[in-house]
């Protein structure tokens, strides 16, 4: 451990491991000669919530600037912070585009024309980044105003729920999905495009958002919840896959939608797109899908057992990890922006970072921060980000898209009765379950 600036840091092979939250946010506050490297500023920038409120930190950081450039003497004070102010502005810039959801609390807004006011007293060019940043900024965040608000209006369209839905019979008004989109390629695509779009939105402070300390002053901030609405749109996926599927009358339709889906999720698997796949496999391996019997029968499964292998859960999902990491290999070395798209099984990932915390303690025994956990979350949640940042290469289809968001979709209950009369209850138990669905 090394005694520097008055705080205990501690390191192993040149990697902290170890430090007091004091000597942590001195760590990040910019001097005249000293800059924080990226992946300490990115690490403690996401990972400092779990001790502190980001506004908090935000204040502290900018005083501790502020107040140790002070000597006593007004015209040296103006002198060093101009020297300074460069290096706080790339913070605050760093800062506003890597965490900009962060911002939507009104102090760290309030703090942040604090500190542009600060800067314009010492140079013209700092000042202007601050304003530039600070443009930036609120374009990200009226962008998330609008995101937030069109999936609002997509979940109101998305459940309504038209009388012809509620029973089968009627339903041949409503178009399947293979009157919308014939080809499993396109409709793969289309999916690789909502993913995309909806991972785009998601802030890397959400995964660990929700195992910080609640803010006693929460009204400051408007709360994001660009994971739920990923989540939301795996569910919504997996139940119009089994809709799909239990919607036709006819056997040989049913049995053909299948083979649809089967393609589908074989076209996700090339693409990378894993979330998508795993959705289609739930949906299909939903009760009322699997009890189709007569209609599985005339399916061919060769495929599918091929897939459902690669996303078996056993040995904490072995072949999908392995899977992941050759499609992470290939976007490394990809040549077109096709071969860069990783779309990872979304809720494995959520899961994989809430044990990680859980498993292991944020702070030790002598009251240290143990920064190894941290450096372990910013890896997974960075990785998160690269994934995220792939400009997805296919044509919309706007058609295509609009069906995918709105076509209603049967409840549990729903899907059960639209089983039943597909295929007619096989044994008592399911006479039962039938009669109390009615
Ligand atoms: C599953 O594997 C991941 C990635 O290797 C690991 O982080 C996690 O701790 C493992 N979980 C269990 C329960 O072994």
């Amino acid at each position: 451990c090394v005694f520097s600036t008055g705080h205990h840091m501690c390191y192993h092979d040149n990697s902290l491991v170890s430090a007091s939250l004091e000597a942590l946010i001195q760590h990040l506050v910019p001097t005249v000669d000293y800059y924080p490297d990226r992946s300490y500023v990115f690490t403690f920038l996401l990972s400092s919530r779990l001790f502190l409120h980001p506004y908090e930190l935000m204040t502290r950081v900018c005083h501790l600037c502020v107040e140790q450039q002070r000597s006593g003497d007004a015209l040296l004070d103006k002198i060093r912070f101009r020297e300074v102010a460069p290096k706080l502005v790339q913070l605050l810039t760093e800062w506003t585009e890597t965490f900009p959801y962060d911002f939507r609390d009104e102090r760290m807004m309030r703090c942040l024309k604090d500190m542009t006011h600060h800067v314009a007293r010492g140079d013209e060019y700092s000042w202007r980044a601050m304003q530039q940043m600070t443009q930036r900024l609120i374009k990200r965040l009226s962008a998330l105003g609008q995101y937030e608000e069109a999936v609002a209006a997509l979940n109101t369209v998305a459940m309504e729920r038209p009388a012809s839905l509620k029973s089968k019979q009627a339903s041949g008004q409503r178009s399947d999905v293979m009157s919308v989109c014939e080809d499993a390629f396109i409709l793969a695509q289309q999916l690789t495009h909502i993913e995309l779009d909806r991972l785009s939105f998601i802030g890397p402070e959400e995964f660990i958002q929700t195992f910080a300390m609640k803010d006693p002053l929460e009204n400051h901030k408007r709360k994001t919840s660009n994971l739920e609405a990923y989540i939301n749109w795996f569910n919504r996926l997996s139940y119009l896959v089994a809709t799909e599927i239990c919607m036709p009358v006819k056997k040989k339709h049913r049995a053909r939608i299948i083979e649809f889906f089967i393609d589908v999720a074989q076209e996700c698997f090339n693409i990378g797109n894993f979330n998508s796949l795993m959705a289609i496999i739930t949906g299909m391996n939903m009760s009322p899908v699997s009890r189709l019997k007569k209609t599985w029968s005339k399916v061919n499964t060769d495929k599918f057992e091929i897939l459902e292998h690669q996303m078996d859960p056993s040995s904490n999902f072995s072949n999908y990890r392995t899977a992941l990491r050759g499609a992470t290999q290939r976007s490394e070395t990809a040549h077109s922006s096709q071969e860069k798209i990783v779309i990872p099984f979304f809720s494995l990932l959520i899961k994989d970072i809430y044990f990680l915390n859980e498993g292991c303690a944020s702070r030790l025994p002598n009251g240290h921060i143990n920064f190894e956990k941290l450096w372990e979350l910013a890896k997974q949640v960075s990785e998160f980000l690269v994934w995220r940042q792939v400009i997805c290469p296919f044509d919309r289809d706007r058609r295509v898209l609009q069906y995918l968001v709105t076509t209603p979709v049967f409840s549990e209950d729903e899907l059960h009765l639209a089983s039943y009369e597909s295929e007619g209850p096989e044994n008592n138990m399911e006479k039962d379950s039938r009669r109390s669905l009615r």
